[in-house]
């Protein structure tokens, strides 16, 4: 008896300690520079997609750093195609704020924790996808000619494979999130995710809903978008909207003939000059990238970036999307140093990240390859081949919406790279009831932008004075509405 009831303990340990099983060997134990306490546990790693040509997919998992075992599991991802999700880490909205060295010769950026960090109130997967992405990397580089389509496919094989890792989150709510060009990645993935669930593939992923922001949806909608955003900002004439409309029949996605491609010209031209990712934002122009030294502006330049971070906002971010007169068209997306080729080349400061992330011993910590084993890690790569052949995002965000998961579509309202006109216009376009009427939401007892609400769980949502990397430039209200979100709570 006595015999059994100590085998039955040592079964229920066998069982238990199977399921609670993060891999301890992904457990991050420090972290060069910082010399604080971590508020929950990192993990990171490599998980192998595909054995035979060594295709793998690297990740950072941040713990909740309220109730693990309850809040939501969020996969981030950040854009290009060809950007590393680490840029959402380092700039956006990571537990970790990232600040330039004051003495030159130390190189590792100093590290503090940020109060706005998301694992506030999720636990969050940074991954870098697709493979050739960031860390992420294949022994075979036809691995590196993709679309939107296998990168899918992809993620979902990492997401099945990394809840086998972390048994213990399989039962959390989870959420597909992303910006920019992850206005592919998230629905086409919540897509796979859904089909895998249908036809009993196992581990059942709990997946509720997904949040895409500045998101690229449709070459039609978000084609449209400029010329109504560039008249609504000022930034365009009454009479150039009204002669541009007339001239292109309100339609500006494609050329449609030359007194239409005369006017948007001249739009181009009325705002080429700005940032595109925050037209409040100054812009430098300069022809070599390092020669751009954030310490060596002016202070009231500096000024302008300010918000509640450490770090000035970077001035101009690189490779995130597109220029202007390229709206993601099907087919293969011009990577950036093929775009360059013919463009300024815009001032940016990516050095933290580059920094950071180079550095032998942080990546030794954060069990990422070496340099001499996959190269550098940069926050965009040329290295893919990348056809968007996904078609537009509508159908997929209809199908999701029926489906009953719960989508936020968000825009910071200053972006130009994507912007919110073309969000609103698309997620108007569904033809669902209204059930929210357009109305202020609040952070800190102020407006921090305005939202509507649809039937079937759709939200669309404005971030008032945010750019392209909304947490970047508005870190505590990003946290405020997206906290809410994963809640079910009014935003
Ligand atoms: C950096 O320079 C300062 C003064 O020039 C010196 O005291 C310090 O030891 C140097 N630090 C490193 C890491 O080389
Ligand atoms: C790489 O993968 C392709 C496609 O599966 C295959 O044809 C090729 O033989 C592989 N190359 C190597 C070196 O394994
Ligand atoms: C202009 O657009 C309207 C619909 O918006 C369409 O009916 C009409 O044929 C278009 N005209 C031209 C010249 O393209
Ligand atoms: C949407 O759902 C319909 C019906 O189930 C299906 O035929 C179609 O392929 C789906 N489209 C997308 C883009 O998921
Ligand atoms: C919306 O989401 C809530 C959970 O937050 C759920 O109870 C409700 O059924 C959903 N509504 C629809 C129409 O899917």
């Amino acid at each position: 008896m006595v015999w059994f009831v100590k085998f039955l303990v040592f079964i229920t340990l066998l069982v238990s300690s199977t399921i609670e099983s993060a891999p301890e060997s992904a457990l991050i134990t420090k972290l060069p520079g910082f010399d604080g306490s971590f508020p929950s546990k990192h993990y990171s790693g490599y998980v192998t997609i595909d054995e035979k040509h060594g295709k793998n997919l690297w990740y950072y998992f941040v713990e909740s750093e309220k109730n693990p075992s309850k809040d939501p599991v969020v996969l981030w991802l950040n854009g290009g195609p060809g950007c590393s999700s680490m840029d959402g880490f380092v700039y956006e909205h990571g537990p970790f704020n990232f600040e330039l060295p004051k003495k030159k010769n130390t190189s590792l950026p100093l590290v503090h924790l940020n109060p706005y960090s998301w694992s506030k109130v999720s636990n969050i997967i940074y991954l870098d996808s697709p493979v050739g992405v960031g860390f992420s990397y294949s022994n075979n580089e036809s691995d590196y000619e993709t679309g939107d389509t296998k990168t899918a496919v992809d993620s979902h094989a990492f997401l099945l494979k990394w809840f086998e890792l972390f048994p213990e989150f399989q039962s959390n709510p989870f959420y597909i999130s992303g910006e920019s060009y992850a206005g592919v990645y998230v629905p086409t993935l919540a897509s796979e995710v859904v089909k895998g669930n249908k036809n009993g593939v196992k581990p059942a992923l709990n997946l509720k809903g997904y949040l895409v922001g500045n998101g690229v949806a449709d070459a039609i909608f978000d084609g449209n978008a400029l010329v109504p955003f560039a008249h609504g900002m000022g930034l365009i004439s009454n009479e150039l909207f009204e002669s541009a409309t007339k001239a292109c029949n309100g339609s500006f996605y494609e050329i449609n003939g030359p007194e239409c491609e005369a006017k948007l010209i001249k739009v181009n031209e009325d705002v080429d000059q700005l940032n595109i990712y925050n037209i409040l934002e100054p812009c430098y122009h300069g022809t070599s990238l390092s020669a751009f030294d954030i310490r060596s502006l002016p202070s009231s330049l500096l000024q302008l970036g300010k918000t509640e971070k450490r770090l000035a906002i970077r001035k101009r971010m690189f490779g995130r999307a597109w220029p202007i007169r390229a709206p993601v068209r099907p087919g293969i997306v011009p990577s950036w140093s093929q775009l360059l080729a013919n463009l300024r080349v815009p001032c940016i400061d990516d050095r933290v990240a580059t920094a950071w992330l180079n550095d032998p011993a942080i990546r030794k910590a954060i069990h990422a390859k070496e340099e001499s084993e996959i190269g550098k890690w940069e926050l965009c790569t040329d290295k893919l081949a990348f056809s968007h052949d996904a078609g537009s995002m509508i159908p997929f965000h209809r199908n999701l919406t029926l489906s009953g998961y719960r989508a936020l579509i968000y825009s910071g309202d200053h972006d130009m790279c994507v912007p919110f006109t073309g969000s609103q216009a698309w997620t108007e376009s569904l033809g669902y009831k209204v059930t929210d009427e357009w109305r202020p939401w609040m952070s800190n007892d102020q407006v921090a932008g305005f939202t509507q609400g649809y039937a079937n769980n759709l939200t669309f949502l404005t971030i008032k004075g945010a750019g392209h990397t909304v947490p970047e430039y508005k870190p505590r209200e990003a946290l405020n509405f997206y906290s809410r979100f994963l809640a079910g709570s009014k935003i």
